[in-house]
């Protein structure tokens, strides 16, 4: 069965089954491995893309739950808060082995449009479903208030 589904500007209809994980046609049948699988159970975050700008977990939505809305993935983040939370990832080197990051930088981008100025509690709440085995967390969040200083500025 086919779906057409909006990707990073660019429609496309795919072969697959309505049931078929959002993440399984990003990676298998379109080929944009930036966004990584995890657990598969919307519980780690390495998944996350954006729907409409709202962050999703790609394992558990199901390519029929996606309609008409835009899928944004890390490929094709954009905009000054991607661009500002980019140059603040490198600034203050958070990466470590780099598996979970493009799903943080998806969450922390979905974060900044919302809430340009967010409070450390406002960045547990959004973040807290991002799973980062090395630890990188508290340069995670030091980025993000990073970034958010340079977009207000
Ligand atoms: S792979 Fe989707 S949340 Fe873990
Ligand atoms: S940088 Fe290794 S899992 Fe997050």
């Amino acid at each position: 069965m086919t779906t057409t589904i909006t990707v990073n500007g660019k429609t496309t209809t795919v072969d697959a089954e309505p049931d078929t994980p959002l993440l399984w046609v990003l990676r298998g049948e379109m080929k944009l491995v930036g966004t990584k699988f995890g657990c598969g159970k919307a519980l780690c975050g390495a998944c996350t893309v954006h729907l409409d700008g709202e962050a999703v977990r790609s394992c558990v939505t199901p390519i029929e739950a996606v309609g008409a809305r835009e899928v944004t993935t890390i490929e094709g983040l954009k905009g000054k808060e991607a661009d500002a939370l980019r140059r603040a990832w490198s600034e203050v080197d958070v990466v470590q082995c780099g598996y979970c990051q493009s799903g943080q930088l998806m969450s922390a981008c979905a974060l900044l449009r919302k809430t340009p100025k967010p409070s450390d509690e406002d960045v547990s709440s959004a973040m807290s479903g991002n799973i980062c085995r090395c630890g990188t967390y508290p340069r995670i969040r030091a980025a993000i208030h990073l970034a958010a200083g340079s977009v207000a500025s």
